[in-house]
């Protein structure tokens, strides 16, 4: 008889987001026509960039005609994205091989798919408050899951310390949800850690176009040695507006193996075996976010969406309410007033002002208390959940 995985009676009976937007449905169809604020999910409101579009209608002419048609692509990526986005390491002093980057159909596929790569004997390291699939595909993947709390008091951005015992290591900076972003000092202590440690850690650097502080990382490979003990996995959809057209990349080093195994070669024979890449048309599309003219459009984009921070962020100061992030990173992470929990503070907004947030503690024991707004909805429902927040709370 066919076993199942039982390990699926460990989660939440359904995935953070989704539970959400159950609760959004309940109240709208119990008030219909009630225009609703989203900031919760980090979806992302404003379209494709120009540049994009017009790569993507060119590539959609090329499969109509046999001279340009393209069947299957190389697996792993086709060579013209894979070297564009070399080359925008390079232009960040950043040398990788264009083999060394993996073309994706997005972070969030990638964070999941990426554990076949290591046993589930070693322990996963959650830097939390976290998002929250980190947590749930290792529990699918039967790994024992190692909580390391922030806060505050470090600034949600923990160090290393001896006592952590786990192969794998995950670091989200400019951080989802909390929008704290390391420096070199403090990334680079937890490279030496993985490399003392023989632990591997996987970087989630989905934020890292928002990082306006020359100062910070964008890239773990900034730091000598993250070559022989980190994966970076990389995507389109907040930096582009992917969300829905869906591409990312990770980054693999060649160099990096552990027990005499090559992770890079041994996700070239995942890839190979698993999927038949990416289509042609979002690999073209995606190509021209690294042009010259799809960076300067991508930027235009990039500061609406941190107009919104600003917008949110005069909204919490007249409500004198604690919060960080939105500087560096798109997300609001902020307590809730009077002691609340954090989903009786989301059902408060959504039944007082019809704003959505996200509730703290979705991501996390420790994110109790606390609340996410997400600064990528459009700057009309920004600016109306902004007034109606001050509001409610000022
Ligand atoms: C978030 O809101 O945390 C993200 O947008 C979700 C995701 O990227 O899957």
């Amino acid at each position: 008889m066919l076993m199942p995985n039982r390990r699926y009676a460990d989660l939440k009976a359904s995935y953070l987001f989704r539970r959400i937007d159950e609760r959004v449905a309940a109240y709208q169809s119990a008030h219909p026509g009630q225009p609703l604020y989203r900031m919760g999910i980090g979806d992302v409101s404003l379209p494709l960039c120009g540049a994009v579009i017009r790569a993507l209608h060119e590539a959609v002419d090329d499969q109509a005609a046999a001279a340009t048609f393209q069947g299957y692509l190389p697996e792993c990526g086709a060579p013209f994205l894979r070297e564009a986005i070399a080359a925008h390491y390079a232009r960040r002093g950043v040398t990788l091989d264009p083999d060394e980057v993996f073309v994706s159909s997005g972070a969030s596929d990638e964070l999941g798919d990426i554990l076949d790569l290591f046993s589930p004997e070693s322990a996963a390291l959650v830097v939390e408050p976290a998002y929250p699939a980190y947590v749930d595909a290792n529990v699918i993947a039967g790994r024992r899951i190692v909580h390391l709390a922030s806060g505050p008091e470090n600034g949600f951005l923990p160090a290393p310390d001896g006592s952590l015992d786990a192969g794998l290591i995950y670091l989200c900076s400019p951080n989802n949800p909390t929008g704290a972003v390391y420096d070199r000092a403090g990334l680079q202590a937890w490279v030496d850690f993985a490399n003392r440690r023989g632990a591997v850690i996987l970087f989630d650097a989905a934020y890292e176009a928002f990082i306006e502080d020359p100062a910070l990382p964008r890239s773990i490979f900034e730091l000598p040695g993250a070559e022989t003990c980190a994966i970076e996995i990389c995507s389109l959809s907040k930096t582009a507006g992917f969300t829905g057209t869906r591409l990312g990349y990770t980054v693999i080093p060649r160099v990096l193996e552990r027990q005499g195994m090559q992770l890079h070669a041994m996700w070239v024979r995942n890839r190979t075996t698993k999927t038949n890449g990416v289509s042609y048309i979002l690999q073209k599309g995606g190509a021209a976010v690294f042009t010259p003219q799809g960076q300067r459009e991508i930027q235009e984009n990039i500061r609406v969406y941190k107009q919104n921070a600003r917008v949110l962020m005069e909204a919490l100061d007249r409500a004198g309410l604690w919060y960080c992030g939105g500087k560096n990173a798109p997300y609001l992470w902020l307590r809730c007033p009077g002691g609340m929990d954090s989903w009786t503070f989301f059902d408060y907004l959504l039944a007082e002002i019809q704003v959505v947030g996200t509730p703290g503690a979705g991501f996390g024991a420790c994110g109790e208390g606390c609340f996410r707004f997400s600064t990528f909805g459009s700057p009309a429902d920004t600016r109306e959940a902004a007034a109606r927040l001050a509001a409610l709370l000022g």
